[in-house]
């Protein structure tokens, strides 16, 4: 502590790739809401929907949050083996149904998401934090065409896979779904956060945990209230609620996404252990299944820390608490 009092621990300099999506849109607010995090940059990725629109969400809601200042850079447009699927179903064609969609007043980086994650981490004084929220495409680029700055990535928390069932699939969940070849190149190259360091420091949070890190209409009644910010993710909830209700019958909405920065933010908030996983790349039934070895029969040495469970009502707390605080903030003037 300073003399002041005030904290000088330095904020967690984080670069997020996703696929916005309710969820991710909700993260990317989650990150710049917490003065212990400061997200450095945007990367996408084709998964919800096609690349130009994660790109054009991603670009709106940093439009919105006033911080155009967060430069986005547009990564793969498809899976590396596999054609596109997505799940247009769940977050509507634009990606972001529910609110008025709008056009944002900038347009991407001209660095590819790739050669942004190259210079962030080749500028960088201090190691980066990886959040990855969609389709590992992009990952598996940083593993195979950056091995020379792996050191300076200080750890990559992914949202994706399960333990037990899928969402996607009966085995698998979406985002390992859609690139398994991408997903298996990562989880190979992993190895668990705080162990003896021989790969890339892999945090798998899946279903387990995002399953129960939902919000219901009463959260988006509280939030429409609270400003421009409150009022977008009151109405993204709207549908991504009104989604989840009728086709699964639940109270409320995964905010799968979010959970990876609200583990950068309070680390207490999940429980989790190292296990050996592995990614079904071959099966016709199981292919994108994360086979985490939850007993360690196999032998096989951990590659990832992988999440188990949540408190969920501290997730919920400190979610509705930082959007809350977006909403009222003073605008920042676009430039
Ligand atoms: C994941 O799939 C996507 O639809 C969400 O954005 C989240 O990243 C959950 O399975
Ligand atoms: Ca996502």
């Amino acid at each position: 502590m300073s003399a002041t009092g005030a904290s000088e621990i330095s904020p967690r300099r984080v670069l997020l790739d996703c696929d916005p999506g309710h969820d991710d849109a909700i993260a990317i607010m989650l990150a710049v809401s917490d003065p212990s995090i400061d997200l450095i940059a945007v990367t996408t990725v084709a998964g919800n929907v096609t690349l130009e629109h994660t790109t054009r969400n991603a670009l709106r809601v940093l439009d919105l949050i006033g911080r155009t200042d967060i430069p986005v850079a547009a990564g793969r447009d498809s899976p590396r083996i596999r054609d596109l699927s997505t799940a247009a179903a769940m977050h509507g064609e634009s990606g972001l149904a529910g609110p008025l969609p709008v056009t944002p007043s900038h347009g991407p980086s001209d660095l590819t998401a790739i050669e942004m994650i190259e210079r962030v981490l080749s500028e960088a004084a201090e190691p980066v934090t990886l959040v990855a929220t969609g389709p590992l495409t992009n990952m598996a680029d940083v593993v195979e065409q950056l091995p020379h700055l792996h050191h300076m990535i200080r750890e990559l928390v992914i949202m994706g896979g399960a333990v037990d069932l899928g969402n996607w699939t009966p085995a698998a969940e979406f985002n390992i779904w859609v690139d398994p070849h991408a997903a298996d190149i990562v989880f190979r190259s992993a190895c668990v956060p705080g162990a003896d360091r021989t790969g890339i420091p892999l945090t798998m949070i899946g279903l387990e945990v995002t399953h129960r890190a939902w919000l219901t209409d009463e959260h988006a009644d509280f939030l429409r209230d609270t400003g421009d910010v409150g009022a977008f993710v009151a109405e993204l909830l709207d549908h991504f609620v009104g989604f989840h209700q009728e086709r699964f019958g639940w109270e409320g909405a995964p905010i799968h996404d979010a959970v990876t920065i609200a583990h950068l933010i309070d680390p207490t908030l999940i429980t989790a252990l190292p296990m050996n996983v592995q990614i079904e790349t071959e099966s016709v039934l199981c292919s994108g299944r994360t086979v985490a070895d939850r007993w360690s029969v196999t032998g096989l040495p951990a590659n990832a820390l992988v999440g188990l469970d949540i408190d969920r009502d501290r997730f919920v707390t400190m979610l509705v608490d930082r959007l809350q605080r977006i909403g009222s903030a003073p605008r920042r003037v676009l430039r």
